[in-house]
């Protein structure tokens, strides 16, 4: 133990007098880590001290994840010390430092107290979650709803049990990460189209044999992109194979698209037509937790079988409360979602108009396209010192050549705080040749 000690205080030593070092091991975090990892390591720890991508983005002062925010998530923060511009939220409705939607979490809090202790199969149901369970299925047009801790645990414990060995889970290509998981976890075979091209679906499902069910997965707005799911052509591919079913994932799409911000299904008039419908709390609905929708003969089933949701703590009533009074809201005040469009029409005109590279979105989610992870990094921290906080998305939520930061808007967003947000990414965008 002496040894190693003196061993450590050595190599510290020479770090401080400077002797040339490898640059990555110029940095004090990543050369302590080094030392430890030569000492200490076991064969795990040799194995992942190989991925080292963290550190390389670290030394080179562009890792852009983990900002601590002081405060609550409005369109502007204070993050790190530093106050700027938030728009890497998905808080779409702009409803998370609601005062309505707080007091609901902190009554809540009050009258049941702060968790359930235990699944929602056994001693976690409160007639709060059977009140919101009631009133989600009404608002997304289906018989039943049952109320997950997130909306991860929705996706990745639905698919995992409602298809089995027989059958067949067809996802998009960009399908969200809960979906790939919960379709691994599944005993169906997985197939897979590239994204939104409907030919290619076809061909999947000319793969699948006649008696099989053969479920689609999709976004109804892709997370990364903005772009829409083709759900009519898909509802018309259902009628075409027998046997087809439809899911959709409405975490972008409630409280932007539809009636009162029902979601993309209602904006087509296709929601009869889905079979099931999963949202999450955790965007318009301004708190945490995730909701599967459907008929009672799949409710039934998945009341009784999906794991995430009998093996799992139920969502805490400050949750539950607060995603409850932010779905009263949406529905009570249409204003809001005109707000989110009218903001996010002038942002979509205004990048357009800059000459960004911004695809297919028709959503409130613009994707400025770098295609290149290391501009990526380098215009995420540009504009973050110029006063913008953006996201950047790299793979996997993207394929390597479609690297892009991520623009979201909220219906709190003024116009003014879009101007400026252009203003400074078309100064890094310029100043890094990307347009
Ligand atoms: C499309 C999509 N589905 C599901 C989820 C998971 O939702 P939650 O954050 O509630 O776990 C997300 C969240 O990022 C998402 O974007």
């Amino acid at each position: 133990m002496y040894k190693t000690k003196h061993f450590v205080q050595k190599c510290t030593d020479l770090q401080n007098i400077s002797v040339p070092l490898p640059r990555f091991l110029n940095n004090r975090n990543a050369f302590e880590l080094f030392l430890h990892l030569i000492i200490y390591m076991g064969l795990l720890q040799e194995k992942l001290a190989r991925y080292d991508l963290p550190q390389k983005y670290k030394a080179e002062g562009i890792y852009p994840y983990f900002r601590e925010i002081q405060g609550k998530q409005g369109t502007e923060v204070v993050m790190e010390g530093h106050r700027v511009l938030m728009f890497g939220s998905n808080a779409y409705t702009g409803l998370t430092g609601d005062e309505r939607v707080i007091e609901a979490g902190i009554k809540a809090m009050r009258q049941y107290g702060s968790g359930c202790a235990g699944s929602r199969f056994l001693n976690g149901t409160l007639d709060l979650h059977v009140q919101l369970e009631k009133e989600l299925a009404e608002f997304v047009g289906k018989d039943e709803a049952l109320c997950f801790p997130t909306g991860f645990t929705v996706n990745s414990g639905v698919l995992a049990v409602l298809t089995d060995h027989h059958d067949y889970i067809i996802c998009d290509d960009r399908d969200h990460a809960s979906i790939v998981d919960g379709t691994r976890a599944s005993f169906s075979t997985r197939l897979k189209y590239k994204h939104n091209d409907m030919e290619d679906l076809e061909k999947q499902l000319q793969k699948c044999p006649e008696g099989a069910v053969k479920l689609i997965v999709v976004d109804g707005v892709f997370s990364m992109e903005g772009d829409l799911a083709k759900l009519p052509e898909i509802v018309a591919l259902k009628h075409k194979y027998p046997g087809t079913a439809i899911m959709v994932d409405e975490a972008h799409g409630l409280g932007v698209f539809g009636r009162q911000g029902r979601g993309v299904c209602d904006h087509f008039g296709l929601t009869d037509e889905v079979d099931l419908i999963m949202g999450t709390f955790s965007k318009s609905l301004a708190s945490i937790g995730g909701f599967i929708a459907a008929d009672s003969t799949i409710i039934n089933y998945l009341r009784h079988n999906t794991r995430t949701y009998i093996f799992s703590a139920s969502d805490t009533p400050a949750a539950t409360a607060a995603a409850r009074e932010a779905l009263h809201i949406i529905q009570n005040e249409p204003e809001r979602i005109q707000a989110l469009w009218d903001v996010t029409n002038y942002a979509l005109k205004r990048f357009r108009d800059a000459g960004f590279e911004i695809g297919d979105t028709e959503s409130p989610i613009i994707p400025l396209y770098v295609r290149d992870m290391d501009k990526t990094f380098l215009v995420t921290k540009l504009a973050f010192e110029a006063g913008v906080f953006i996201n950047p998305v790299i793979p996997p939520a993207c394929a390597p050549q479609d690297t892009l930061v991520r623009v979201a808007l909220m219906a709190t967003h003024t116009r003014e705080q879009v101007d400026r947000a252009v203003d400074a990414l078309t100064r890094v965008f310029k100043q890094l040749e990307i347009i």
